[in-house]
C-alpha cells in the first residue's frame, strides 16, 4: 500500500489549493497594503465576501477573538503595538477568511513591500517608510549588509525583474533631521518557477496539471495493482486446477 502514499499527498495538495480558491471564503485586504507598519499609521482592513441584499453584517476577528466592529471595513486611525496580529473576517454568506497579519513596529523607519516572497521575473518594490511620514534624506537600501541603492530623497527601490540573487536580508537607513536611522531587517525570498516550463507553455493552471498527473498516477497504480493481482490470482488458480486434476486423476485410478 506504500505506493499509494504519493498520490494521497498530491490529493491533499490539490484539495488545499481548492480551499484557497473557495469562492465562498471571505478575503481580508489592507489599505494601504502594507502588513508592516509603524505606530500611529492609519490602517483600514477591508472584508470582501458575499452577503444578502438586505444587509452586510461583517464579523471581525483579531487573534481569533471577536471585535465589536460590524462594518465591512475596520478603520484604525492610529495603530499601536497591541493591534498587531492576525485578522480574519466573515460576512453572512461567506466562510471565515484566511488570516491577514498586521505587524506594528516601533521605531523611525520600517521597510515595506506588498509581500516578501516573489517568483523570478516579478517586479519588487521596497519602501522605506518613516514614523509619521517624517522627511528622510540620504536613503540607502541594503541587502545582506551592502548598499544596493542610494537616493538623496526618500524614493521606493524598484527591482524590475526579481532574480534568485535578490534573495536576502534587507533594511533601509537614512537621515531624519541629523539622526542616522535604520529600519529592522526583513528576509526576502525569490523562488524559481513553481512548475516546469512545459506547463506554462500549454497555459494550464498548475492545479489542473496536478489533477491530471494525479489521475494518471492513480491509473498507473491501479493498472499495476490489477495486473499483479490478476497474475497472483491466475497463479493460485493454476495451483488449484493442478490440485483438482491431480485429485481427479488419483480418484479415477
Ligand atoms: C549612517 O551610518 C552608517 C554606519 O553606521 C554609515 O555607513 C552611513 O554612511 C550613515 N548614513 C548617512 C546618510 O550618514
Amino acid at each position: 500500500m506504500w505506493q499509494l502514499l504519493p498520490p494521497t499527498a498530491l490529493l491533499l495538495l490539490v484539495s488545499a489549493d481548492a480551499q484557497t480558491a473557495d469562492p465562498l471564503k471571505a478575503v481580508v485586504s489592507l489599505d494601504p497594503p502594507w502588513a508592516r507598519v509603524l505606530e500611529k499609521d492609519s490602517v483600514t482592513l477591508k472584508c470582501q465576501g458575499a452577503h444578502p441584499p438586505e444587509g452586510d453584517v461583517t464579523q471581525w476577528y483579531h487573534n481569533d477573538s471577536l471585535i465589536p466592529n460590524q462594518a465591512s471595513s475596520y478603520f484604525i486611525r492610529e495603530v499601536r503595538a497591541k493591534d498587531s496580529g492576525e485578522y480574519r473576517c466573515q460576512t453572512q454568506l461567506s466562510t471565515r477568511s484566511d488570516p491577514v497579519q498586521l505587524d506594528v513596529h516601533t521605531g523611525w523607519l520600517v521597510l515595506q513591500a506588498l509581500r516578501w516572497v516573489f517568483q523570478e521575473g516579478e517586479p519588487i518594490r521596497l519602501r522605506c517608510h518613516s514614523w509619521k511620514n517624517n522627511p528622510v534624506q540620504k536613503v540607502s537600501y541594503l541587502q545582506d549588509g551592502k548598499v544596493k541603492k542610494f537616493f538623496h530623497q526618500n524614493t521606493d527601490f524598484v527591482i524590475p525583474a526579481a532574480a534568485r540573487s535578490h534573495s536576502g536580508t534587507y533594511y533601509c537607513r537614512g537621515l531624519i533631521g541629523s539622526k542616522n536611522m535604520s529600519s529592522e531587517t526583513v528576509d526576502l525570498l525569490v523562488q524559481g518557477p513553481a512548475s516546469p516550463s512545459v506547463v506554462s507553455s500549454v497555459l494550464l493552471p498548475w492545479h489542473q496539471v496536478a489533477f491530471c498527473l494525479l489521475m494518471g498516477l492513480l491509473f498507473a497504480v491501479d493498472t499495476g495493482l490489477y495486473f499483479s493481482m490478476q497474475r497472483d490470482f491466475q497463479s493460485s488458480q493454476g495451483h488449484q486446477d493442478y490440485a483438482l486434476s491431480w485429485s481427479q486423476n488419483s480418484q479415477s485410478k
